[in-house]
Parts: structure tokens; sequence; C-alpha cells
């Protein structure tokens, strides 16, 4: 019901214009105080509304809003687009696909959200999803080989993100292992895969995908790392269907192209876009850091670390790098 009523409101505004408080409560039925709460709750998940007395209600700049059928519209001719499911409100797109596992997911079924409530972010940290303004992304992949194929996902996704950003705005992003994109040496988006299944038996991935599209002032404070945002780095204006539609198609060609071909075909496009490579870093494992030389990937996806003149590959798991200035 409280979802209900605030998609109607989202909706009702979206376009910019001034619409009166009596009208909306007129349309849900519900009395001008409940509205009034309504619209503050939408404010403290990011909207920009402010009233004003005899006018009503009007958001400060219009939403760009997520539309399933304009985004498959704008999917490449002779290509199938998956199933595409777009929600307003949700608590994480990833946990969403987690919970219809594994019978009610078809196979690169997509979830995109305007605010997650509980994003999810690695190592148990906090994603924060203001609405309307960002892309939370994410994508349901089947494991045939059983967990350990799983390795690779998030290099073959961070390199489908660098492939969407690059075909809609000409951008060049860099790629930090294991699931990092940045552009000019901060963070522009992250990547989070949950698994279910066991090493060698046929297993289910969810490949989820925050990319800094718009970020509004006020969530801006709440993030706790250097970001930076696409929009800022490109003078037209980025619609958020054009670029949901880029993403997915660029993820669903890397996906089957290191099911077809493995990750060794695209090593040397990672290695372009590495933004580490030949420089000193730390990687911090828990409590333990350790210094030494990017030397790149291996095939299978590992870091190759220089530690006193020997290369160790390191696979991935909770670990972090870190440039060692
Ligand atoms: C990170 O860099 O820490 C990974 C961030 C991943 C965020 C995305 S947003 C869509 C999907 N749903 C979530 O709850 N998290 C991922």
């Amino acid at each position: 019901m409280v979802k209900a009523i605030r998609e109607h409101l989202i909706n009702a505004l979206a376009t910019g214009d001034f619409i009166s408080g009596q009208l909306l409560a007129d349309q849900l039925n519900i009395s001008r105080t409940s509205i009034s709460k309504h619209v503050n709750a939408l404010v403290e998940i990011g909207l920009d509304i402010y009233s004003v007395t005899g006018k009503g209600y009007r958001l400060a700049k219009p939403l760009n809003l997520l539309c399933k059928s304009e985004i498959i519209n704008q999917f490449p001719k002779n290509t199938i687009a998956p199933d595409i499911e777009v929600h307003s409100l949700i608590d994480s797109t990833n946990n969403y696909l987690m919970r219809r596992l594994p019978n009610q997911v078809s196979l690169g079924q997509v979830c995109l959200a305007e605010y997650q409530s509980a994003g999810r972010g690695r190592r148990g940290r906090q994603w924060v999803s203001p609405f309307g303004s960002q892309i939370y992304l994410s994508m349901y992949w089947y494991l045939e080989q059983g967990l350990s194929a799983a390795m690779g996902l998030s290099l073959v996704t961070a390199l489908a993100v660098s492939d969407a950003i690059f075909a809609i705005t000409n951008i060049k992003v860099q790629l930090k292992w294991p699931n990092d994109i940045y552009l000019d040496g901060v963070k522009l988006a992250g990547i989070l895969i949950d698994l279910d299944g066991q090493a060698l038996e046929p297993s289910h991935s969810i490949i989820g995908i925050g990319l800094n599209l718009n970020i509004p002032e006020q969530s801006a404070q709440q993030i706790d790392q250097k970001w930076t945002d696409l929009q800022s780095h490109y003078d037209a204006l980025i619609d958020r269907n054009t670029l949901s539609a880029q993403l997915i198609y660029c993820l669903l060609k890397r996906l089957e192209q290191h099911q077809t071909e493995g990750f060794s075909s695209m090593l040397t496009q990672w290695h372009e876009r590495d933004y580490y490579l030949n420089k000193r870093v730390k990687l911090l494992t828990g409590e333990r850091v350790t210094k030494g030389i990017c030397r790149g990937i291996n095939a299978h996806g590992a870091l190759m670390l220089e530690v006193d003149g020997q290369i160790k590959p390191i696979y991935g798991g909770e670990v972090t790098l870190r440039a060692d200035e």
C-alpha cells in the first residue's frame, strides 16, 4: 500500500510540473496530511521535491525515469532482449534476484531499480542508492561448470561496463582488479557478485552493477570513499534508459564470449584498461598488507603481483588493491 502510494506520487511528479496536494489526495483517496508525510519520505530517499502555497508540489528537475519498453526499444536490431524488470523502490536488486533462485529466473534476466533501501557493496558495506539518478542493475547468469567458473565474472563484467560507457560517451574508463571501474583515478562504478551452488556442480550467479551517473548533493556526503559520476565528465545529457540498454547488451555479449572463448580472449583488452598495470600497489587481505608491483592478470583472472622480484598469482575473494604511494 505505502509502496503503491509512493510510486503514484513519483509518477505524478515526474514531469516536473506542479500538482496540487488536494488533487493527489483525491486520486489516492487519502488525506492531504498523509500526502505531505509521503512526500517527506520521498525527499528523504533523495527526491528534490518542494511545495509552493496555492500551487502544490513540484520536483526541482523532471525525472528521467527508467522504462522497460524504452530500454528494450534501444536494443540493437536483431538482438533479443532478456527478461527485464524495472522497480521503483526495492531493498536490493541483487537480493531480489537471489530470492527468485533457482526456478523463477531466466538466463540473462535483469532487475533494475530507481532506489535501493538496502543496496549492498562489497565486504558488507552499504551502497548508497538515492532515487532516480544512478544505475542499480543486476543480472542472473547460470554457471554450468560450477562456482569454479565464477572466477572471471567480475572481470568480464567490468569490461562490459567499460564497453557500454565507451559506446555512449567515447570515454575510456580504467579497471581496478577485481571489482571496480575508475575514471580519472576515482571510483565510478562497483560490481558485486552473489553466488549460489557448489564448486563442481551447476550453479547460479547474480551480477550486480552500481554505476554513479548523477549523484545528488545530499547523497554524496554519505559516501565514505572518493567517487565521481559519469554525467560530470560528459556535456550532453546521458539518458538512463539508453545507458541501461547498452549495459545489458554489453554484459550479455561479454558473458557469452566468456562462456565460448574463456577469459584469455579478453586479456589484452583488460591490460589496455588496467588502472594499476606496472604500478606499485598494496594488497590488503583482512589485516595483512602485501606490497608489490601489479603485473596485470593471468588467463584465469588472477592478479599477478610481483613481490621481491617474484610474480605470484592472487585469486579474488575478500581482497582490496590500493596504490602504494
Ligand atoms: C562495490 O563496489 O562495493 C560493489 C557495489 C555494487 C552495488 C550494486 S547496485 C546493484 C546491485 N544491488 C546491490 O545491492 N548491490 C549491487
